[in-house]
């Protein structure tokens, strides 16, 4: 039951997703809104969440099964206390053929500041920032915790200074509350080492109240951009990316889109996700999760566990985002999804 695994739709499992906490210290409108996730919210305890070690058994046999590519999220991933420690752990893990995997990072950037050298010092290799705003009135009403945008760019310099690169800077775009800082975000990072991605809002979850015209198209984007700094399509780096790529003709380095809704890039889809509990999903809109969790803590050994991951992916034909447009708002709505926050982004 080792080796390279696909799935029904012959996609290999190459990056695992592993969302380390569900707390997060923001509380942005579009993924944890306050109404849902308030005062009272009622997040796991400390004993359902996986320990590092749980965390880094999953992640050996991923390895053993193709995977060369750990990405932790959350929530904010930066609040798990001791997180260096596990990133330790990961960084000394290997590929068949002996290569370290590839382990990123998804962060709001808050604590990047202060986290940064201690994280590349553990063996962390790059970081992807959350930014949907330059403006500080909208950023702060945005994460709704009143943060300012300031510490996050401090945040992201202190990344790149620690040589948490190349560091990619994350866009969510909603229409009509920050599409019209696409062109400030485009000029600030113009001729910078960061490449900015522009996300297409999605309606993971089910709190934030999704509606297809909130959508920018990664079409409209480019062309928004492009109109002042002209772009041309550049090829993907690595089979199954998210973003498509595009680079300005004047040199000014590259930007990404993130097209889940209007260009669907489920057909190469190689990410498995772990959640929080440890459930693993084959899907970021899966309505459920298979429990590793207790099967870890029933005592099973690597070779069970192995051939367990092996047939969960054996079995996966999940595609979401090319269904989606073909599901009416009713069906839609009739779908339970998890949050984000829970999945790992
Ligand atoms: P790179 O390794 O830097 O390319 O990162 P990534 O794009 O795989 O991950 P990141 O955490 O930066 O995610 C960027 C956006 O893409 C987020 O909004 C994710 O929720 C979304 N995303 C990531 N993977 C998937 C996926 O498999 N399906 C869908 N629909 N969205 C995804
Ligand atoms: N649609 C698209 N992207 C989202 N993210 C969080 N919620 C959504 C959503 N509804 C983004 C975060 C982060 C990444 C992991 O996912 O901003 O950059
Ligand atoms: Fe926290 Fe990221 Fe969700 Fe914002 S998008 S609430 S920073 S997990
Ligand atoms: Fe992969 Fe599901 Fe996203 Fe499609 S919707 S790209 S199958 S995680």
């Amino acid at each position: 039951s080792q080796g390279s695994i696909t799935d029904r739709l012959d996609r290999p499992m190459r990056d695992l997703r592993i969302s380390i906490t569900d707390r997060c210290n923001f509380r942005c409108v579009y993924c944890m809104p306050k109404a849902v996730f308030g005062r009272d919210y009622a997040f796991l305890d400390r004993d359902e969440l996986l320990s590092f070690e749980e965390i880094t058994r999953i992640s050996r046999i991923a390895a053993a099964h193709g995977v060369e590519k750990l990405r932790l999220t959350g929530g904010e991933p930066l609040l798990r206390r001791g997180l260096e420690g596990l990133v330790e752990q990961l960084a000394a893990l290997r590929t068949p053929d002996g290569r370290p995997l590839e382990i990123a990072l998804t962060t709001n950037g808050s604590a990047l500041a202060v986290k940064a050298d201690a994280l590349k010092a553990a063996g962390l290799t790059r970081v992807t920032v959350s930014l949907d705003s330059l403006d500080d009135e909208l950023f702060q009403s945005m994460n709704d915790v009143r943060f300012p945008v300031s510490r996050v760019l401090d945040g992201i310099d202190a990344a790149h200074a620690a040589g948490l690169g190349p560091i990619k800077i994350n866009m969510v775009v909603k229409r009509g509350l920050n599409d019209h800082e696409i062109l400030p975000m485009a000029r600030r990072f113009h001729g910078s080492p960061f490449s900015l991605r522009f996300i297409e809002y999605m309606d993971v979850g089910t709190s934030n109240g999704w509606q297809l015209d909130e959508v920018v198209s990664s079409a409209e984007i480019v062309q928004r951009i492009g109109a002042e700094l002209p772009l041309e399509p550049v090829a993907a780096a690595a089979p199954g990316e998210t973003a498509a790529r595009w680079r300005y003709l004047d040199g000014g380095g590259e930007i990404g889109v993130i097209s889940s809704v209007t260009n669907a890039f489920c057909g190469t889809c190689n990410r498995a996700r772990i959640s929080t509990e440890g459930k693993l999903f084959t899907c970021l809109f899966a309505s459920e999760g298979h429990d590793l969790r207790a099967l870890l803590r029933s005592g099973v050994d690597d070779e069970g566990l192995a051939a367990a991951m092996a047939s969960i992916w054996g079995a996966r034909d999940d595609r979401y985002s090319e269904i989606r447009a073909t599901l009416t708002p009713e069906l839609r709505a009739e779908r339970s999804k998890v949050e984000m926050s829970y999945i790992g982004g």
